[in-house]
């Protein structure tokens, strides 16, 4: 187990991170497997280094993300039930917390309701979570902050010590989407073990719909997702010398029936050889031939719930919106 180094404390705020070097051998290693692998394949967290994680927020402004809208609606409107289930001293853990826009809503309730929560971010992007976290600390005068950059199984081994104040995990945004099944009943199994008492896991999850409404939303018409998918070329240019020419890979967008995912993928304009000296490796494509670099799974109630049966968890309440496009799930050990 790698451990977590205090990156900085300053007051009610504490940032805990795995070493960079940590993060740069999971790189390297997640990029030979996944560019030697037929078809080739990029995990997705390697698409949120600072600029991604910029193109990221952007994305959930555009018209046709309608995911982050529906899913702040959803909890504007639950949070004050929602609230009235947290107990007053209690650790509020996020996953992928992002510029944790959302998490305000329930902070809002939270402390006009009179609870006095910790919140304990977890966040693979460095610099999103300082930013978030400097905001927090100077919104919300009464909140204790303690963060982690890591990956999410890192975190949840953190988090998991803390066994006396109820826990309320919070994995919002459609992010289980972005696992594979099995990775994500691991994850949710992994989340079950880290439960006691009256813990709770609040879930958002994105529902099966029209492809009309579906691929627009990984394929806005302004091109800051085919941005955010190339992105990952730049980054592994940058951090790993590699040549890649990002214009020279087309953004591609597909819905896998089988699977009930939307995929993004980079597909090689032509023939190309590409180098990558910091992992000794050179990959060549064919005209057309592609990289799978994300998921997003979509749900049904009865998917989640399979989902979570797996994993030792049932879903106790849902929240959706008035076109039933996505769910906010109240989970609980079954
Ligand atoms: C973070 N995650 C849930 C987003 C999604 O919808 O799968 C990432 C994303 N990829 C393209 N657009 C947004």
């Amino acid at each position: 187990m790698t451990n977590l180094q205090t990156l900085s404390t300053n007051g009610r705020c504490t940032v805990e991170a795995l070493p960079p070097l940590h993060i740069l051998q999971s790189v390297q290693s997640a990029v030979r497997t996944g560019l030697s692998a037929h078809p080739k394949q990029l995990p997705p967290f390697l698409l949120y280094d600072h600029r991604g994680s910029n193109l990221f927020e952007e994305i959930c402004r555009l018209p046709e993300y309608y995911l982050t809208r529906t899913e702040q609606s959803i909890l504007e409107r639950c949070a004050p039930e929602l609230v009235a289930r947290f107990s007053r001293d209690m650790d509020l853990v996020e996953f992928g917390s992002g510029s944790s826009i959302k998490t305000r809503t329930l902070l809002d309730a939270l402390f006009s309701n009179g609870h006095r929560p910790t919140y304990r971010p977890v966040d693979i992007s460095h610099t999103m979570l300082n930013a978030s976290t400097t905001a927090l600390v100077s919104e919300y005068p009464e909140l204790m902050i303690k963060a982690i950059v890591s990956d999410y199984g890192r975190g949840l081994e953190e988090i998991s010590r803390q066994r006396e104040r109820q826990k309320v995990f919070l994995f919002l945004g459609s992010n289980l989407g972005n696992f594979t099944p099995l990775e994500a009943v691991d994850f949710l199994a992994g989340v079950r073990r880290a439960m006691t008492g009256d813990d709770l896991l609040l879930l958002g999850v994105d529902l099966v719909k029209p492809l009309a409404v579906l691929l627009p939303a990984y394929d806005d018409a302004a091109g800051v997702t085919a941005a955010f998918n190339r992105n990952l070329l730049v980054r592994l240019n940058r951090e790993l010398g590699a040549d890649f020419r990002p214009e020279c890979f087309r953004h591609e967008v597909r819905w896998n029936q089988e699977v009930q995912a939307v995929e993004m993928h980079l597909a090689s304009e032509g023939d190309q050889l590409v180098s990558l000296p910091a992992i000794d490796l050179k990959i060549s494509f064919l005209a057309g031939e592609t990289i799978h670099t994300e998921s997003s799974h979509k749900y049904t109630s009865a998917s989640l719930a399979q989902l979570c049966a797996e994993a030792g968890l049932a879903v106790e309440r849902s929240w959706s919106d008035p076109q039933n496009w996505f769910a906010l799930n109240m989970i609980v050990p079954s």
